[in-house]
């Protein structure tokens, strides 16, 4: 793995920023695995502003997101669809038809999402990190060989999450539609983005506790090609 402790989170953000922006150019048909939350908004910001500025071509460019809600509709403020589109698809040249989320509640439907990742090849995975270690929706316990599912999200999620939802945990969605651990692993390249002193434990965890399934992003240890950008909170825990 390898690690970058920006100044803050802008900091870290444009650094995040750096190796997206080699990979779209460098493959102008690259396909990007995304996340949402708090942790890339600050990434999709300086993906936003280059293509403003520079106009780094995203027409040949393919999405496939981590994660969904189950039981929201895609048009919900809070869905990871309107995430998507209000912080990043709306502000640049991606196709419509080339952006995927997983959606449903079946696992037929799961099995279609994961079997249309098989297809393609994830050049780029961006992640972030739950307070109790998930990576997508793999939450503590969920097997290494996991390919995309639907997941009971865990209270320490809904309680995460909730802020999304007037802060009342019985509005957060129970459960969502997730990339398996075996999903993410196929990617060639990852990016972790993680900010902030409540995440510091599980970072410590993912970087230098065992692998183990108690701490789904542990797995990240056995992928080739892992960048981390931490903002000094994060990393706060690590011993070096
Ligand atoms: C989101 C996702 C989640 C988040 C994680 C951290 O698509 O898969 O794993 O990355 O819950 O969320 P934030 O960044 O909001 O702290």
């Amino acid at each position: 793995m390898k690690i970058y402790i920006g100044k803050n989170y802008d900091d870290m953000s444009e650094k995040a920023f750096e190796t997206m922006k080699a990979v779209v150019t460098q493959k102008p048909n690259a396909v990007l695995g995304l996340a949402t939350g708090s942790s890339p908004e600050g990434l999709y910001k300086y993906m936003v502003k280059d293509y403003q500025e520079n106009g780094t071509n995203y027409e040949n460019i393919s999405s496939y997101n981590l994660d969904e809600y189950v039981g929201i509709d895609r048009n919900h403020p809070e869905s990871y669809y309107s995430f998507m589109h209000t912080r990043l698809f709306d502000h640049i040249n991606i196709k419509e038809e080339n952006t995927h989320l997983p959606s449903g509640s079946t696992k037929e439907e799961a099995d279609a999402y994961e079997a249309a990742l098989e297809k393609v090849s994830i050049d780029v995975q961006v992640l972030g990190i739950g307070q109790n270690g998930h990576i997508g929706f793999n939450e503590p316990g969920t097997s290494f060989d996991a390919p995309t599912h639907i997941v009971d999200l865990t209270e320490s999620t809904l309680n995460a999450n909730k802020r999304f939802f007037d802060n009342d945990i019985n509005l957060v969605p129970k459960q969502a539609m997730s990339m398996g651990l075996k999903s993410i692993m196929r990617s060639k390249k990852i990016i972790l983005i993680a900010s902030g002193k409540e995440k510091a434990e599980a970072v410590k965890n993912m970087i230098e506790g065992p692998v183990t399934e108690a701490c789904p992003a542990s797995i990240l240890q056995n992928h080739a090609d892992v960048e981390v950008f931490l903002d000094p909170e994060a990393a706060s825990l690590l011993s070096k």
